[in-house]
């Protein structure tokens, strides 16, 4: 009998569900917010509203897309947390009562479980190289920049992590307040191939160890562009490109110089990334290039799998399935997660 697991996730502004079968992705459907585009971020009473009207809809979809009927699946998987509490309710809400209904365990899953293990996701008739164990995955998103050694797909330990803001939110808040519109991450990356990145210097955070910083930065451009914009009030559309460029290259920068001290640390030379800034097409090409340079095996996630989506959390869910987890049905979503 194959192992059928639906993944559901609804931990920020993506209702989501994805069907595995033994391992090999059947189906991913998302359904992504606009409404949030409007406040320049996300609102959580908008993203819950809008998780309850997709939540039916998208997971008819996902598992009509894979030919399977409710009454074929073996297990739920769904995000637990970290996120917006109202938004992770719909789907946890959603996994226990579709759960009890069909008398199967439901499985929760550490959402940064699923960023970092997304490189197992196999589509049919694919073959993707996956990482060896133990890797080092750079995993950068909006809420989290951490450096994690993963042992097996239950064991990670985390090497390195921002003591502030997330290097996604560098992105979205330097976006908003350069007025280039939201979410930043691909804004900027956008224009950013079409500028200098050598032309401006930022400044970078001494931080010890493998940890990170991204507040200082924001504030450094902050103050870099108020002091061009009273000498020239033309200077940012004339220069957004540069400016861009140029900011783009140091966050990527801060997030090599680590990462190249914990492989080199380590001595391990799998390494791979994911959440929603490893989409980033500089960081993407550097890691590759640093990889070529160091003699890693480094491993991206195709696009899709980089943003917020079910089948990391269905893949992450079916490892836990098969080492014996399984869930109580009184389990309530967090919004923070101490630990993996
Ligand atoms: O993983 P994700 O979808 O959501 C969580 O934070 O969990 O990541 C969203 C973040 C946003 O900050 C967005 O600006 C960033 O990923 N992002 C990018 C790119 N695409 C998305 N950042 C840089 N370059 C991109 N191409």
């Amino acid at each position: 009998m194959a192992d059928i697991i639906l993944g559901i996730e609804s931990s920020c502004d993506d209702t989501s569900a994805a069907v595995i079968c033994d391992g090999v992705l059947m189906s991913n459907v998302i359904a992504s917010q606009d409404v949030h585009r409007a406040f320049g971020g996300v609102v959580p009473e908008l993203a819950s509203r809008a998780h309850e009207q997709n939540i039916v809809p998208v997971v008819s979809e996902a598992l009509s897309r894979a030919g399977v009927a409710p009454s074929d699946l073996t297990a739920i998987a769904f995000t637990r947390g970290p996120g917006l509490l109202g938004s992770l309710l719909v789907g946890t809400s959603f996994a226990k009562a579709l759960g009890l209904a069909l008398d199967i365990p439901i499985i929760m899953v550490n959402h940064l479980q699923g960023h970092l293990l997304a490189g197992f996701v196999k589509e049919k008739g694919q073959e993707a190289a996956s990482p060896s164990f133990p890797y080092l995955c750079l995993l950068v998103s909006g809420g989290n920049s951490q450096i994690v050694r993963v042992d097996s797909p239950l064991e990670f330990t985390i090497l390195g992590q921002t003591i502030d803001d997330a290097v996604g939110e560098a992105f979205d808040k330097c976006s908003k307040m350069m007025g280039l519109g939201y979410p930043g991450g691909p804004v900027i990356d956008r224009l950013a191939k079409l500028g200098d990145p050598t032309r401006f210097k930022f400044a970078k955070p001494h931080i010890p160890g493998l940890d990170y910083s991204f507040s200082g930065i924001k504030t450094s451009l902050l103050y870099f562009v108020r002091d061009e914009m009273a000498k020239d009030p033309s200077f940012l559309e004339n220069n957004k490109e540069d400016i861009c460029a140029s900011f783009q290259k140091t966050l990527i920068d801060i997030l090599m110089d680590k990462l190249v001290k914990a492989a080199r640390q380590t001595g391990i030379k799998e390494v791979a990334i994911g959440g929603g800034v490893s989409a980033n097409s500089g960081l993407r090409s550097r890691i590759a290039e640093e990889g070529r340079k160091r003699g890693w095996h480094t491993y991206l996630p195709a696009f899709k799998f980089t943003t917020d989506n079910a089948a990391m959390i269905a893949i992450a869910g079916y490892y836990h399935y098969l080492a014996g987890e399984r869930t109580p049905l009184d389990v309530a979503p967090v919004s923070r997660m101490a630990d993996f």
